[in-house]
């Protein structure tokens, strides 16, 4: 066998390349093993980046059908699904190229295959076609491999009329109705795609509120104003059954509590309840690897799984299930190997939702803070008194700063608004140094810009807001 790996890498999605790229810049001779055709997993193959290519293109398609007569400019849009998918291809092509550039520049080999790890550092790597095995040696071995779709029990996703996010990313055409199961973050933005392109979309969750885990307020407001667009909530009920009816299905739902069942019609129902950490074929169970009781591998605060010199990251272990993250984690654990200090603050991972307008959110929310006992103070400041907000007429929404009322030190940022994802950024930076309302509220704002709402929320903390 060859000289052994320092480190082998299972997949390679935001969290394994990243970690492969780190661990090579640091000098360790690293390999990666991933079983997709293409490198980037989930986020840049069927994630992240082909959904945001057809969020992109669908709100200006939206734009430009309602938005664009009132400000001057006449044109009647006409939709091109092909061409459209064409678009999102072309992006997620480019990425998962540019992903296979990196590894090649650092010197990291790429193997193709199922990777079995068989003992600590032994990975049996096997094709496709079933031929036989290739056998890697390795001092160490990091899991990254990611996470499926939850499934609804007894209703079978074909990607076809049942569809995941992966055949809801790939539809031929745009369903007359669309029913959507799951208000959370794949259930809106992707329901945001296929309504802006003419679907009916209606949304059944199964908890009373939408987008569990952000901020209350936000998310009230945040429902408000996509029913403002055209798409339906029916809160509180579950989906229990999904029939074939000719080309279409009807999908059979039911209160969360229990009582009287409903059948709804639909072209395509879209299955959007949540993920799970994926392990199948790895061999955990041969070596033994720790699951916790939701199929997570269980790691310390140093990525080391139970089992020495086997190291697990990004969406396969605990936290939430963002690419970012599991980057960050990849940078940590390689960090880690090489003796640095790697380290990752999970009480300041922003989370983005890509609909319009955006939600973005970092840090905690207020029901977070009064459930900790923790006193706080909040400003908040809406988009409509925002003088670039105005001027482009897009005011929807508002920015909320939570701060420690004893210390005035920033505990959380939320905002419902356009560009919110891009505006969290300066908040993540904030928070991560420790940073308060007050110092957010004394660093000079460009005028006019969106993120000057950011700064008056923060005034408004102290009830100085000066445009309100
Ligand atoms: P993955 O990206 O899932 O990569 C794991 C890789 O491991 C895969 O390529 C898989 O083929 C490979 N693999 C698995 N088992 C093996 C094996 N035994 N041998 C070899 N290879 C193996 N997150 C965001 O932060 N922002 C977004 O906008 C966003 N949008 C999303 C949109 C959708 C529709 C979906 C589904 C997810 C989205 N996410 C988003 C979540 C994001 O994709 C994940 O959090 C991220 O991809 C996790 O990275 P990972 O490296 O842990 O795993
Ligand atoms: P999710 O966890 O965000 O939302 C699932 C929703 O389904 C929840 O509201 C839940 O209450 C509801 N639900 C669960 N069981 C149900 C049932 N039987 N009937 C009706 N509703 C039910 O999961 P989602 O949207 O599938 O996304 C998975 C993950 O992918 C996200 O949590 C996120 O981590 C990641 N992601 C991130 C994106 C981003 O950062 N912009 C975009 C898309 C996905």
């Amino acid at each position: 066998m060859a000289e052994p790996y320092d480190l082998v890498v299972i997949g390679t999605g935001p969290g394994g390349y990243v970690c492969a790229i780190r661990a090579a810049q640091l000098g360790m001779k690293v390999a990666v093993v991933e079983k997709r055709a293409t490198h980037g997993g989930t986020c840049l193959n069927v994630g992240c980046i082909p959904s945001k290519a057809l969020l992109h293109a669908s709100e200006l398609y939206e734009e430009a059908g309602h938005a664009f007569p009132g400000m001057g400019i006449k044109v009647k849009p006409e939709l091109d699904l092909g061409a459209m998918q064409k678009f999102k291809a072309e992006g997620v092509d480019g990425n998962v190229k540019g992903v296979e550039f990196l590894l090649k520049k650092n010197k990291i080999d790429s193997v193709h295959g199922t990777g079995r790890i068989t003992a600590p550092g032994k990975i049996a790597v096997s094709s496709e076609n079933g031929g036989d095995a290739k056998l890697l040696a390795t001092k160490s071995i990091v899991i990254a491999t990611g996470s499926d779709v939850a499934r609804l029990p007894g209703i079978e996703i074909d990607e076809q009329r049942v569809v995941s996010s992966t055949g809801a990313l790939e539809l031929p055409e745009v369903p007359k109705k669309l029913l959507v199961v799951g208000a959370g973050i794949i259930g809106l933005e992707l329901g945001s795609v296929w309504r802006r392109l003419g679907a009916e979309v209606l949304v059944v969750e199964f908890l009373d509120r939408i987008v569990p885990g952000i901020d209350g307020e936000i998310a009230k407001n945040f429902q408000r104003l996509l029913t403002r667009q055209g798409i339906a909530f029916k809160l509180g009920h579950k989906v229990t059954g999904v029939k074939p009816n000719g080309s279409a299905v009807t999908a059979t739902i039911e209160p969360a509590q229990g009582g009287a069942k409903e059948d709804i019609d639909a072209n395509v129902v879209l299955v959007s309840i949540g993920r799970v950490p994926y392990t199948d074929g790895l061999g955990l169970e041969t070596v033994g690897v720790r699951l916790d009781n939701r199929r997570r591998v269980i790691v310390d605060e140093h990525y080391a799984t139970n089992v020495p010199g086997i190291y697990a990251i990004g969406d396969v272990i605990h936290g939430p299930m963002l690419a970012h993250k599991a980057e960050d984690e990849g940078i940590a654990v390689a960090e880690i190997l090489a003796g640095q200090a790697g380290h990752v603050n999970y009480d300041v991972i922003p989370n983005v939702i890509y609909t319009y307008p955006e939600v973005a959110a970092v840090g905690k929310t207020e029901e977070e803070l009064k459930e900790a006992g923790i006193p706080y103070n909040v400003g908040k400041f809406p988009f409509t008194a925002n003088g670039r907000a105005k001027a482009n007429k897009q005011t929807d929404g508002f920015v909320k700063v939570l701060a420690d009322a004893k210390t005035d030190r920033v505990l959380g940022v939320h905002i419902l608004g356009p560009d919110a994802g891009t505006m969290i950024a300066e908040a993540a930076v904030l928070m991560e140094f420790g940073g308060s309302a007050e110092d957010l509220a004394r660093t000079c704002h460009a005028h006019p810009t969106l993120p000057e709402a950011v700064k008056e929320a923060a005034m408004a903390v102290e009830k100085r807001a000066i445009h309100i």
